[in-house]
């Protein structure tokens, strides 16, 4: 069968700003049509829930990425970091880095970050109310996980400023495609970033007393069997902390609070029942997910929606078409709190669900329930401005007034 016009020129490799504005109508359309899509340089971009869930699940896919980012990045620093993070790492490797680095989300470590998200959004949703409104993405989505995740990691306030400008550079490049200058600014970041790293663990191991029992304090600690993170490992992954931890979340708050605005008969439901805030979340999740790509590598042959694939095969997972899937989310373009049930793969599944999403959640719970609690007349006060990318989907500007 033929191929609609508007589904055969889909290319992941150029995509219009209206994909990036409003993916949504091109996720359905793909779905419908041709669920297993094949890119021009032979790999497959899928959109259905059950294909996008069933990779994940499946125990043969590597997420090793190394030989494609060989051929994407060249050798260098951005190279080391996307490869030696345990997010691109396979079993054996993955599972002993996983476990080590999980001693940093215990129940305990959580409890004890809530308190400073619980002070931090009071101290945002004061300054918010002193002067009237805020822009919502600059003085609060971004605000909060960039002090959450400094935190966490013993990082002091005086030195986080570079963080942002390091953690872009370096995820922009993973964008579908990455110029010769995003590489170049990528590289310098991952260089910066482990030099300022280094230091820092040196400090800490040279003066422990001078720092608290946070979260980089049982990453160096960590320890299973007399199996320690390597120095290139723990830097390698704090750095790739810092940066899950960050952008995601960002993204998450705006575009949550977005959607609650774009469905005032949902802001007005959460206002008279805070208790629905769970739920809430996870449905901005769903509806809007911060992480839209996934990349799997078939290692051993499978069969998707007809299409047999070889090892060696690269599929990118459409996260955000597969939530919006009429099969598993009935009224999918319905924005919905009280959604039931909601498996969705915002946190992907498998061996690599996000290992921050309790983190995630919470940070989600506090600041948007507070917020919502706290400025019964939230409203938008000028343009939503849009990121323009495809990987993470966010706000750059959400200006509001209360
Ligand atoms: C709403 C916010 C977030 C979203 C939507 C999100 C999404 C994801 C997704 C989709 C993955 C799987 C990627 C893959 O395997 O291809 C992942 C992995 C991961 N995330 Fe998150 N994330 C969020 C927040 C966080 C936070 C706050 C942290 C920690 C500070 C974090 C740490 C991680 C880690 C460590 C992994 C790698 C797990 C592994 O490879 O085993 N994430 N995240």
């Amino acid at each position: 069968m033929a191929l609609p016009e508007e589904t055969r020129r889909f290319d992941i490799y150029d995509l219009p700003r209206a994909f990036l504005d409003d993916p949504f109508p091109t996720y359905h359309r793909l779905r419908e049509t041709d669920p297993v899509h094949r890119n021009r340089d032979g790999t497959y971009y899928i959109t259905r829930y059950d294909d996008v869930a069933r990779v994940y699940r499946t125990k043969s896919m590597t997420s090793d990425k190394t030989e494609m980012y060989v051929a994407k990045f060249g050798e260098g620093p951005l190279l080391e970091q996307h490869t030696t993070s345990m997010l691109f790492s396979d079993p054996p490797n993955h599972t002993r880095i996983r476990r080590l680095v999980a001693h940093a989300f215990t129940p305990r470590a959580m409890t004890a970050l809530e308190h400073r998200v619980v002070e931090l959004v009071d101290r945002l949703l004061a300054d918010c109310a002193a002067n009237g409104g805020m822009d919502l993405i600059r003085d609060f989505a971004f605000a909060l996980p960039v002090e959450v995740v400094c935190a966490m990691l013993g990082i002091p306030p005086a030195e986080r400023e570079p963080l942002q400008r390091w953690s872009n550079a370096i995820l922009t490049p993973l964008e579908p495609v990455a110029t010769p200058e995003m590489i170049a600014t990528g590289n310098q970041a991952v260089t910066e970033f482990k030099a300022y790293l280094r230091d820092v663990l040196a400090d800490r191991r040279r003066h422990p007393e001078r720092y608290g029992e946070d979260v980089m304090a049982e990453l160096l600690a960590a320890e299973e069997d007399g199996d320690r993170l390597s120095e290139t490992e723990l830097v390698q992954n704090c750095i790739f902390l810092l940066n899950a931890g960050h952008e995601t979340t960002t993204n998450l708050v705006g575009n949550g609070v977005n959607a609650l605005l774009d469905f005032p008969d949902q802001l007005r439901l959460l206002r008279e029942r805070p208790e629905l805030i769970d739920g809430a979340i996870e449905e901005m999740l769903r509806f809007d997910s911060p992480l839209q790509i996934g990349n799997r590598g078939v290692s051993e042959a499978i069969e998707i929606g007809g299409v047999t694939m070889p090892p060696g095969t690269q599929i990118m997972t459409a996260i955000g078409g597969a939530n919006r899937d009429p099969a598993q989310f009935p009224d999918p373009d319905r924005f919905d709190i009280a959604r039931a049930p909601n498996r969705h793969v915002a946190f992907a599944a498998g061996i690599h669900a996000c290992l921050g999403a309790p983190l995630a959640r919470m940070e989600g719970r506090i600041a948007i329930g507070q917020l919502v609690e706290r400025f019964p007349g939230l409203r938008r006060a000028g343009d939503v401005v849009r990121g323009g990318r495809a990987r993470f989907r966010g706000l750059v500007s959400l200006p509001v007034a209360v």
